[in-house]
């Protein structure tokens, strides 16, 4: 496939605010005249979101952990041949909620099956396709929890393990930025809502030298 387009994910353990700065970057990219795709996984395609219902639905050791990531990597395939990869061949920017590195730390950390055969099957699924940026939106675990907590969300398997998961899948992450430092990037999640946009935009903006677009915009 080509990429003409841009990829770009948000990832974030609970409570980062992923789904309202999504949507925030999603128009300021907007603003500037490109075509957005917004996605989001487990889903962003018709069958990748029926296997999001089958996945949410079982609780916590319902599935096998290996059924686990087969099913998130059946969604995934379905994700990138359904919809990122035509939408960036027509030149699109796709934003995703989440994506593989969800994978490398919810299911090679969190169920301990280690990153080898997350890695396996993904490139099975996805040879050496990789975003152009992922933003990680990092605080620290009480406070996410926190907000998780004062809205009510306790329907999730993940945010009602306790705060040493949590924790482990912070550090997971961390670590995946230091090894993939050209594409990630750490924005601090624990501030306000519109000092995180303001952060992501500026380096969005700064990652892709969007700023002549905005003159033109
Ligand atoms: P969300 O809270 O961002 O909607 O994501 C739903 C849950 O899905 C969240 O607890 C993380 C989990 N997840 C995985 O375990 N592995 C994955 O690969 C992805 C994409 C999500």
């Amino acid at each position: 496939m080509t990429d003409a387009g841009k990829f770009i994910t948000l990832e974030g353990g609970e409570g980062a605010g992923k789904s309202t700065q999504v949507k925030a970057l999603a128009t300021h990219l907007q603003s500037l005249g490109i075509d957005v795709v917004l996605t989001r996984e487990i889903g962003g395609s018709p069958g990748a979101e029926a296997i999001r219902q089958l996945w949410l639905e079982k609780g916590h050791g319902y599935w096998d952990a290996l059924t686990e990531l087969l099913l998130v990597t059946a969604a995934r395939r379905e994700h990138l041949v359904k919809t990122i990869w035509p939408a960036l061949e027509r030149g699109a920017w796709v934003i995703s909620d989440r994506f593989a590195d969800s994978t490398r730390v919810y299911q090679a950390i969190g169920l301990n099956l280690g990153i080898g055969i997350v890695d396996h099957f993904y490139e099975q699924i996805a040879e050496d396709f990789e975003p152009h940026l992922t933003l990680l939106l990092d605080l620290p675990v009480e406070v996410g929890l926190g907000r998780m907590t004062a809205r009510g969300g306790q329907d999730d398997r993940y945010q009602q393990q306790k705060i040493e998961f949590h924790q482990q899948l912070r550090d997971g992450y961390l670590a995946l930025v230091n090894e993939n430092a050209g594409r990630f990037r750490v924005i601090d999640a624990s501030t306000d809502s519109a000092a995180v946009t303001t952060s992501i935009v500026n380096t969005v903006d700064a990652f892709f030298d969007l700023r002549q677009r905005h003159a033109a915009s």
